[in-house]
């Protein structure tokens, strides 16, 4: 691999994963490395953890950046299951400074759901492309023709008088310590819910959960067809990549 590779880094709420990506193979191109995140997980103790894994990473290559939030010109607007005090941080500014690379930014679902969609299970699908990832929250990316709509925010919808989120997110069957059909349950409502509001041709369920797909993809009762997310836990790394600036030539 040329020493020009991008870095993916991938922000989330329990850890920050690295890794070099190789953007011809959608794939990772060296060790992953995964630290934990820093409790506070400020803008700042963030930042320095940033800077010295990306240092460690090595080579020269720009850098991409998911962050759990809506993110806006590369300004971190919301900031659902991350510290506050990152809401009007400019990512952008404050990763360029710590890693002295040039970043991108992006929000952790519309990440993944542009690695599945080059990469992965979206590949070749070109009608109205749901993908949820299941996970601390729930994130979503919007698909219509293999452009992507940034910044959907599904997860939030409300469903029992709460965000869906809090109801049907991956960290919810493990805290109420739900069976996977009770769970599945769940996500065919989230889903169904989804359904009548904008008529998708595919959902892809993402994140760490995806591995297990065939624990409960097979349970969920939506008219929609469901595929799991191929990619996995690095569908962030390498969509992180993917919005990395170009190597100045
Ligand atoms: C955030 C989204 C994020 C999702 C998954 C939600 O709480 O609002 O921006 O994509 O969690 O991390």
């Amino acid at each position: 691999m040329s020493s020009a590779s991008p870095i993916g880094v991938d922000i989330g709420g329990t850890g920050i994963k690295v890794a070099l990506v190789d953007l011809v193979k959608g794939a990772l191109a060296g060790d992953r490395i995964r630290v934990a995140t820093p409790s506070p997980a400020t803008p700042a103790a963030i930042a320095a953890l940033v800077a010295s894994t990306v240092a460690s990473v090595g080579g020269t290559g720009t850098v991409g950046l998911t962050m759990p939030s809506v993110v806006v010109d590369g300004v971190v607007t919301t900031a659902a299951n991350i510290d506050p005090s990152w809401i009007g941080t400019d990512a952008t500014e404050l990763f360029e400074k710590a890693t002295g690379r040039r970043v991108g930014v992006v929000n952790d679902a519309d990440a993944a759901g542009m690695a599945e969609m080059r990469y992965g299970a979206g590949a070749g699908h070109d009608g109205v492309v749901i993908l949820i990832t299941l996970g601390t929250g729930i994130g979503s990316a919007v698909f219509h023709r293999g452009v992507l709509v940034p910044n959907t925010e599904l997860g939030h919808l409300q469903m029992h008088h709460g965000d869906a989120e809090h109801w049907a997110a991956e960290s919810v069957r493990e805290r109420e310590d739900l069976s996977w059909s009770q769970w599945a349950h769940r996500v065919s409502s989230y889903l169904e819910h989804l359904e009548r509001l904008l008529y998708p041709d595919l959902f892809l369920i993402g994140g760490g959960v995806s591995r297990k797909a065939d624990k409960f993809v097979p349970l969920l009762t939506c008219k929609t067809p469901v595929k799991a997310a191929e990619l996995h836990n690095d569908a962030g790394i390498v969509g992180a990549a993917m919005v990395a600036p170009p190597e100045a030539t």
